[in-house]
């Protein structure tokens, strides 16, 4: 058939990632017809560029590749504004859109997720939570059977990389800039440390994994930025490391169920697989009633990882990428019975 033609809205770390890995040729199908960005000139003449087929489309005026043959949007700017109006028209005018916006997601996800059925178009965000590592396409094809009842892990890489690092020795401000520099940071690098990043995905697994929609405003975040040498040591003295981590269980015990969540830094025993997740590795345990623990672990922020995830969510759209739809029920949230100091695992 004739190739399926690809815009990328963002040309930043993923955006020219996703360029890279579909230059590298393994997917005849797949063609990059529109670039995207503010201010394109510039990224026109950077070095990522060479990625883009010679007869690409460079362009900052949305509505090129809105009124294209463009059929697949793959959206990598963040945020909500001016996204979700953008995203909204995409589906409306009968194009799928892939995504790795986990703020999108978590917040608007159900209504976009209803207007793409309704104008019988995909919209798929494998690399909105967990980069590179497949949590969403296990979650939804391979444990959709299952009934998990608690997810629970390190979903941002930013943080794993800076409490990795803080407790071998450097410094906070270092490693911040060091995670900025490497392009794992979100643009305003507070929504990693203080958990916003984190508890958006934590939202985005509730939603596939316990099938509860929750407000991720309602979800306790603490910040690592407290974090100092000292807590290492204290610690450490202990067995344990610090980690950020993100846990979500079904509380069905209580009349209208509700979900424990929460977002923060933890003590982990040294004996515990999420205390051997280094740098930018994320690790996610699923846990189910039939089927027990599943994990899910790797590089869960970075341009290419993430573009691994985005470029297999186009190829899924190419052939036809059915999903498994379980129904979803608005639920709220409580922070307590979580105890923020000690994890098992
Ligand atoms: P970058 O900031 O590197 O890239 C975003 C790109 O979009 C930039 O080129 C930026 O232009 C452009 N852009 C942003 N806002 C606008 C706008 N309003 N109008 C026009 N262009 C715009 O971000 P990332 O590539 O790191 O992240 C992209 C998305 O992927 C985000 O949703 C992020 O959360 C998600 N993500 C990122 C991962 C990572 O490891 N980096 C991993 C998983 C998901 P300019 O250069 O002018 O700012
Ligand atoms: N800033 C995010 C992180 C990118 O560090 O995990 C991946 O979602």
């Amino acid at each position: 058939g004739r190739p399926i033609k690809v815009a990328i809205l963002g040309f930043g770390t993923v955006g020219s990632s996703v360029a890279r890995v579909l230059a590298a040729g393994k997917y005849p199908g797949l063609r990059l017809t529109h670039i995207y960005n503010r201010d394109v000139e510039r990224k026109r003449l950077s070095t990522a560029a060479r990625y883009v087929p010679a007869d690409a489309i460079w362009t900052e005026n949305i509505n090129d590749v809105l009124t294209s043959k463009v059929d697949i949007i793959v959206e990598l700017m963040g945020g909500l504004k001016p996204t979700e109006a953008w995203i909204r028209a995409a589906l409306t005018l009968g194009k799928s859109v892939v995504t790795a916006n986990k703020q999108l997601i978590a917040y608007r996800g159900a209504s976009l997720l209803r207007l793409a059925k309704a104008h019988s178009v995909q919209l798929i965000h494998g690399a909105a939570v967990a980069g590179g590592v497949p949590v969403i396409p296990g979650l939804l094809h391979g444990q959709s059977a299952d009934h998990i009842t608690r997810i629970r892990g390190i979903l941002n890489g930013t943080c794993n990389y800076m409490l990795t690092r803080m407790e071998a020795g450097a410094g906070y401000a270092e490693v911040l800039s060091d995670a900025q520099a490497l392009g794992y940071a979100e643009a305003d690098p507070s929504a990693d440390v203080d958990g916003f990043d984190a508890r958006a995905k934590l939202c985005i697994l509730s939603r596939i994994a316990l099938q509860a929609e929750l407000d991720p405003d309602q979800v306790p975040a603490q910040t690592i930025s407290t974090i100092e040498k000292i807590d290492f040591m204290y610690a450490k003295e202990l067995g344990c490391t610090i980690r950020q981590v993100s846990t979500a269980q079904l509380d069905s015990t209580r009349a209208g169920a509700m979900v424990q969540a929460r977002v923060g830094p933890m003590l982990i025993p040294h004996t515990s697989p999420m205390a051997w997740s280094h740098g930018t590795q994320n690790m996610v345990v699923a846990s189910g009633r039939f089927g027990g623990d599943v994990v899910f672990s790797g590089r869960g922020a970075g341009g290419e990882p993430t573009a691994v995830a985005v470029v297999s969510d186009l190829l899924a759209i190419a052939q036809g990428g059915v999903s498994v739809e379980l129904p979803v029920h608005r639920r709220r949230v409580t922070g307590d019975f979580i105890s923020p100091h000690y994890l098992r695992f």
